[in-house]
């Protein structure tokens, strides 16, 4: 069965959502194998996979790139891609224009945007036009210049309020679901408990509907240190790590190839 964002805007209340990045068709077929529906391709490739410091630099180009890459390696799991940094946030015109292209270029099923109540308008305007969105609030990593940092976001009664309205916002503007990004997890469980459709936390606690995690960080790839809300759920670094190491010593003894891996 193809995952719609319909379809994953009805599991809220029925089961819990995991979701997943992924950047490349080899990791995203291994997310769709485990069953996970929806599949994130963050702009934390600039990050996880491109070598950026922060998100800011990712293009679309990258983004198509990557986002076409992992509709070649699922079948039914929703692909949502994540539209970078002044992508979208100059005008309506141009997130409309290019949402578009990942959707007829990429093959996408929908699109991430960051922002509350100021992109209601333009989330408004997108599902208007057939374009699924994701809403993004709370620590929200393309505008780390302005906030200065990725911190807890959330913390006071008045931003506990603003960010409770930007979810509504965000709903009443007809996104499928939300990502709640690093907010106290009294406050993602109360938005969650406000909204008719799902909340996916990252760093927002268990009472979200869903949850997601960049797919580097919860298989522990890269050997650098996690936010705290990263569960590695395997610690892949250092058997890599040992791997290429061995395969080095033994090229350089000449014990590989051998006999059983020569023709
Ligand atoms: O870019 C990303 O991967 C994200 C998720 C972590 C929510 O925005």
């Amino acid at each position: 069965m193809k995952w719609t964002a319909a379809k994953i805007k009805a599991l809220k209340g029925e089961r819990k959502i995991a979701m997943l990045t992924a950047y490349d068709a080899l990791t995203a077929s291994l997310v769709e194998d485990a069953g996970i529906p929806a599949v994130l391709v963050g702009d934390s490739l600039g990050m996880a996979v491109l070598g950026y410091e922060t998100t800011l630099p990712v293009s679309m180009e990258e983004m198509l790139h990557h986002t076409a890459a992992v509709s070649r390696g699922v079948t039914n799991a929703l692909i949502i891609a994540d539209m970078p940094f002044m992508s979208y946030q100059p005008s309506i015109a141009m997130a409309l224009e290019n949402a578009g292209r990942f959707l007829k270029e990429a093959r996408a099923d929908a699109v991430k945007i960051e922002g509350g109540a100021f992109r209601a308008e333009m989330i408004e305007s997108l599902v208007k036009n057939g374009v699924p969105v994701l809403g993004h609030i709370g620590l929200t990593p393309q505008s780390v210049k302005e906030t200065g940092g990725y911190k807890v976001q959330g913390k006071t009664s008045e931003q506990a309020r603003q960010l409770m309205d930007d979810a509504m916002a965000v709903e009443q503007a007809g996104a499928f679901a939300v990502v709640l990004e690093c907010v106290p997890a009294e406050l993602g469980e109360m938005i969650s408990n406000a909204l008719s459709i799902p909340t996916i936390g990252i760093g927002a606690g268990a009472g979200c509907d869903g949850q997601v995690l960049v797919l580097t960080d919860l298989l522990g790839v890269s050997g650098k240190p996690a936010p705290k809300f990263v569960k590695k759920f395997a610690t892949l670094h250092p058997l890599i790590a040992e791997a290429l190491a061995t395969y080095k010593s033994e090229v350089e003894s000449g014990a590989f190839p051998s006999d059983e891996h020569t023709y």
